[in-house]
């Protein structure tokens, strides 16, 4: 699936960058193909335009912020709201603006900590994180990363236990154990729910982040899927209590690359876990994904129908996130445009 093929894509709300980036000026940022600039206006609140001056076209990202928090080109001066409309050309003294100076504008909103950005009328609203802001627990922003490969790439192998014991092996992975624990599922409005307990080797650099010294410890994972290209990492560790519940947003940016944000939730404290020690651990799980899923074809087929790849039973993760991507895009009358 080329995702920037599939206009209704538009109409899901993606995690763009935290919001303190936005503190020394205006960014750049590309979703879905389209070129956008994102900014921080006067009352704390980002706002999103298009790219591109509606005067001679320059990329308003090389300009500035005011004070009345308008975003100002670098070129010739004109400013603009977070409306997109034009309201102030510097070269002008009597004559008014005319009317069609405007720059097309895109819903914009803070939350967990990110921009996020729908392109057009959203489908459904940005994924509730029940744990942010919940006492007893706190919020790490463990990565901000582009990658070369594809948002349903991402997804299928979120839920994929039977790469474990391969792509991890160095790691939390069992390669003596291949078959993979069984899921249960609950297809919700969302997405679905997938419930199981994965067995995990348990090495002692791990100890502080399991809250257990067993040699082979338990993971209980409530996952969601959340339609298009989120999820849920719901792990509990029932040895010790810890919770260590991850989010993702796999945000497209164009046909082969994403951005791959990554919120963590722990329910126990900096002297038992540091912050570093928890983004080191899980960098060099996130890195073993990444190399793999780098060298998948980035055009992920979500036809089932056609025999572009094979799948496993404990592929059904995967399955459904392709049924459910295909019911979408039948749904918008968008399901024929794949280029595999
Ligand atoms: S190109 Fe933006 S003000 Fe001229
Ligand atoms: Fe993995």
């Amino acid at each position: 699936m080329l995702v920037t093929k599939q206009p209704v894509l538009r109409r899901f709300w993606y995690a763009l960058m935290p919001i303190t980036h936005l503190d020394d000026g205006p960014k750049p940022f590309t979703l879905l193909g389209e070129d956008l600039v994102v900014w921080k206006q006067s009352d704390g609140t980002p706002a999103a335009l298009r790219d591109r001056c509606c005067h001679r076209t320059a990329r308003l990202s090389e300009g500035w912020v005011n004070e009345a928090g308008h975003i100002t080109c670098g070129y010739h001066g004109w400013q603009y709201d977070c409306s997109g409309a034009c309201v102030k050309i510097p070269q002008l003294t009597s004559e008014k603006i005319p009317p069609g100076a405007k720059v097309p504008s895109f819903r914009c909103v803070e939350k967990y900590g990110y921009v996020w950005v729908a392109l057009e009328e959203p489908l459904a609203g940005i994924p509730d994180f029940p744990e942010d802001g919940q006492p007893g627990y706190r919020r790490i922003f463990q990565f901000y990363q582009e990658w070369q490969t594809s948002p349903v790439r991402v997804m299928e192998n979120s839920f994929d236990n039977s790469h474990f014991s391969f792509v991890h092996k160095a790691n939390f992975g069992l390669l003596e154990q291949p078959r993979p624990a069984p899921y249960e599922f609950r297809e919700t409005d969302y997405g679905f729910e997938a419930i199981t307990t994965v067995p995990i080797r348990n090495p002692e650099s791990s100890h502080r982040v399991t809250g257990t010294t067993e040699p082979v410890t338990d993971r209980h994972l409530v996952n969601r899927y959340y339609l298009p290209f989120c999820r849920r990492f719901g792990c509990s560790y029932p040895a010790s209590g810890v919770d260590h519940i991850i989010y993702n947003c796999a945000t497209p940016i164009d046909d082969g690359r994403i951005m791959l944000v990554q919120w963590l939730y722990r329910n126990d404290s900096e002297e038992s876990c540091s912050t570093q020690a928890l983004i080191d651990w899980d960098a060099a799980i996130t890195a073993e994904d990444r190399d793999i899923l780098e060298a998948t074809d980035p055009d992920a087929c979500i036809d089932t129908r056609r025999k572009v790849e094979f799948h496993m039973p404990s592929d059904q993760p995967g399955l459904i996130i392709r049924r459910q991507l295909m019911a979408l895009l039948t749904a918008h009358g968008e399901a024929e445009v794949f280029r595999t």
